[in-house]
């Protein structure tokens, strides 16, 4: 990259060339193939803006509220593992960066700094905690509480996890953490992923999760939940309406339609292409969600325009923590809220409000040759 970045795509050229060959494929890859990594992004471009004009669009407000709580855009930072990799300050200062642009962030249990450490980094900050089901269910019952009381304001459930998808760069650099640094979130070296143990041949991540995640993992879970805590709760890696309509059945509070940026089973749709038929499935009695993908101020506008009350992202951010650090990763997440600043403006939109479902339509791909 030469100069400053002017879109995303500089900020990931730029981590391409800095960090770790080993790091920059864990944060980067998809599963498999990665079919479904290039339709996150590509899906986007078939979905087109049909602008209001002549709409007045000096005055703005781009705020909304997630889960009660107001945000400046509605763009917040999806749960992404091990960010001590990207930044010594890692999850700390994507926190500081959330609270500066007023935006929540999602927190992964398989952060490298604790809970509490990255509470006590932004006090004033929105923020989140994203959950495992752990074989141990008191060590995922003990973070529940510990984000309770450290200040968190909701619970993401990741449902798409009974095993880690094959991705296969990490399988080849046998990904494992640095020496330096741990899963700050657990005190034993089993759970904190610490690079003294024997992970063979395998993508370490990989075995981590086959031993101490529950592959059992089922709706009777969703129901523990509930029933554990009166935070906010959100099911995070949901792609069917029947499994959309069963959370809302159960009580959660958000879908967050998501295929956990394709690192799990590749071949399943775009985010963006699912979205329509679980914003229908809820009937409007749960907040939906999306994250996959987003990379642009116009790709936030279309999931708006499809129903997502906010969208997340999550590898950006990583780029932003890359470059800069805090000021990186707030400077990130300052251009897609400039450019859906833009976006609303060129689609005649004031308020998110005013952003429908008349604005987009997808268009259909003609194949030339077959
Ligand atoms: C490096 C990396 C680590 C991730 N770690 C987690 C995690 O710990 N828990 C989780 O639920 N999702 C995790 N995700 C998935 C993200 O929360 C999110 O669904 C995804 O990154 C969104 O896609 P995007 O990267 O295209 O924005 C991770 C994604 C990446 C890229």
């Amino acid at each position: 990259m030469s100069g400053t970045p002017v879109c995303i795509a500089d900020f990931e050229e730029y981590a391409r060339s800095f960090l770790p060959k080993s790091v920059f494929d864990y944060y980067q890859s998809g599963a498999d193939d990665q079919e479904t990594l290039a339709e996150n992004v590509a899906a986007f471009s078939r979905w087109k803006l049909y602008p209001r004009v002549l709409r007045d669009v000096s005055v703005m407000d781009l705020s909304t509220c997630v889960l009660g709580h107001r945000v400046t855009v509605p763009v917040c930072v999806a749960a992404t593992a091990m960010q001590r990799m990207a930044h010594p300050l890692g999850e700390t200062a994507t926190a500081r960066a959330c609270q500066a642009v007023g935006t929540g962030m999602m927190l992964s249990s398989w952060a490298t700094s604790s809970l509490e450490e990255v509470a006590a980094a932004a006090p004033a900050g929105l923020r989140w905690l994203q959950l495992y089901a752990y074989k141990e269910r008191r060590v995922t019952a003990a973070l529940v509480r510990r984000a309770e009381s450290a200040g968190y304001r909701g619970i993401f459930l990741t449902v798409d996890t009974p095993y880690l998808g094959r991705r296969r760069a990490d399988v080849r650099n046998r990904f494992r953490l640095p020496p330096h640094l741990s899963l700050k979130n657990f005190s034993s070296s089993e759970l904190a992923f610490s690079s003294g143990k024997d992970f063979g041949e395998d993508s370490g991540l990989a075995v981590y999760v086959a031993e101490a995640i529950d592959a059992t993992v089922s709706w009777e879970d969703v129901k523990w939940l509930r029933g554990l805590t009166s935070l906010p709760i959100v099911l995070k890696g949901i792609l069917r309406a029947d499994d959309a309509k069963e959370a809302v059945k159960l009580g959660v509070n958000g879908i967050l339609v998501s295929n956990h940026g394709a690192r799990q089973l590749d071949g399943v749709p775009a985010t963006i292409d699912v979205l329509p038929e679980i914003v229908e499935a809820v009937e409007g009695k749960v907040e939906v969600f999306l994250d996959g993908g987003v990379r642009k101020g116009t790709d936030v506008l279309k999931a708006l325009a499809l129903g997502a009350k906010a969208v997340f992202v999550g590898r950006p951010v990583l780029w932003g923590l890359a470059y800069q650090g805090e000021e990186g990763a707030k400077e990130v997440l300052q251009m897609l809220k400039e450019e859906f600043r833009l976006a609303m403006a060129l689609t005649g939109c004031r308020r998110v409000e005013e952003i429908d479902r008349t604005l987009i339509r997808r268009h259909q791909v003609l194949f030339s040759k077959i």
